[in-house]
């Protein structure tokens, strides 16, 4: 049974030049216990999917028109009232933002943010709050974390507040974590560190993280199935070793073929040639037609190709291209 089951999933921002359907179509499933990965080029709709699913959104252009963004034990989030979905968050599923500073009050010193979390949701004092707060921070491994209690938001390294943020990701104890980019305001050690106490969390409780993140690398070293994005849909997901090692989708080719130095030999990077399309009117058939050394006639026709096994490929290992043979891009 899935923990998270996205269905069909559309959501649209409305804006001067028109609206645009960020998310068109996006379905897939995170286990229990499973660290889930999504890449994509900037703009695909990887951050609009997951505030998609606590409908986190800034401002008021956006909204969910279709699709079922089902939580096991909780139903479908996307149906919910306001007013049910902020018990849900925190408490069953928290989000991880790309910048600590935003999902900070720089005025309020941190033991007690963490605690605030903590007293939201649940009966407790003022001082047993604080204890689990300060239980929290050495979860997260900050140093001192007695003396970091009292400290405000700019007293401390932005690798320091990224683990405060995760502290009060923890601190309800959801089932699933959603990260939109948590590392990559940080520089390489302190992005390893966080990474490492994400998977530690994962392996000692379980939970669930949806993992977005531009670095194949990171996927490979941390993820355990995932999804890749392209123009608003999932173009491939699977395993991370299916999609990674076998990649079907000649998107996914692309941008593992554009990797430099892969597989150990040296190689130069070859960007994708083109821009993905527009999000307002975008192009009939596969939405990747356009950029693709492969694509057909059939290609450009129709509705966009659904996901789909391949014969041969294992179960989960799905993809959107309605070609029967992709070769692989000239190395
Ligand atoms: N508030 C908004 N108003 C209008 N359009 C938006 C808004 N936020 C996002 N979009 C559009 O929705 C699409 C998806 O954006 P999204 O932020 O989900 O991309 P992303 O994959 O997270 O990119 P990045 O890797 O840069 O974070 C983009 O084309 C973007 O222009
Ligand atoms: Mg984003």
């Amino acid at each position: 049974m899935s923990l998270l089951s996205i269905r069909n999933l559309q959501t649209e921002f409305r804006g001067p030049a028109g609206i645009a359907r960020a998310v068109d179509g996006v379905s897939f499933d995170v286990n229990p216990g499973e660290i889930f990965g999504i890449v994509g080029e900037s703009g695909c709709g990887k951050s609009a999917t997951c505030r998609s699913i606590l409908r986190l959104f800034a401002g008021a252009t956006a909204r969910i028109v279709g699709g079922e963004v089902i939580l096991d034990g909780s139903g479908d989030l996307a149906a919910m009232r306001e007013a049910d979905l902020a018990r849900v968050r925190g408490r069953d599923v928290a989000f991880i933002f790309q910048d600590p500073l935003t999902a900070l009050n720089p005025t309020m010193r941190i033991g007690k943010q963490v605690a605030e979390i903590i007293r939201r949701h649940r009966q407790v004092s003022r001082s047993a709050a604080r204890a689990a707060a300060l239980e929290l921070l050495r979860d997260v491994h900050i140093p001192s974390p007695e003396r970091r209690l009292d400290a405000y938001p700019h007293e401390l390294s932005g690798g320091l507040r990224q683990r405060v943020v995760i502290a009060m990701a923890l601190a309800l104890a959801p089932r699933l974590i959603i990260a939109d980019e948590p590392t990559t305001a940080l520089d390489v050690t302190v992005q390893d560190q966080i990474l490492r106490l994400l998977k530690e969390r994962r392996d000692r409780n379980g939970t669930s993280i949806i993992f977005i993140t531009h670095d194949l690398g990171v996927v490979s070293q941390v993820c355990d199935r995932m999804a890749v994005m392209y123009a608003g849909r999932v173009v491939e997901t699977g395993t991370v070793r299916d999609v990674l090692d076998r990649p079907s989708h000649p998107y996914t080719r692309a941008l593992l073929d554009a990797l430099p130095g892969q597989g150990g030999r040296d190689r130069d990077l070859v960007p994708i040639e083109g821009s993905p399309p527009g999000l307002i009117a975008p192009p009939p058939g596969c939405r990747f037609a356009p950029r693709c050394p492969f694509a057909g006639p059939a290609c450009t026709q129709g509705m966009a190709p659904p996901l789909h096994p391949r014969p041969g490929a294992t179960a989960d290992h799905l993809d959107a291209c309605i070609l029967t043979e992709v070769p692989h891009a000239p190395a």
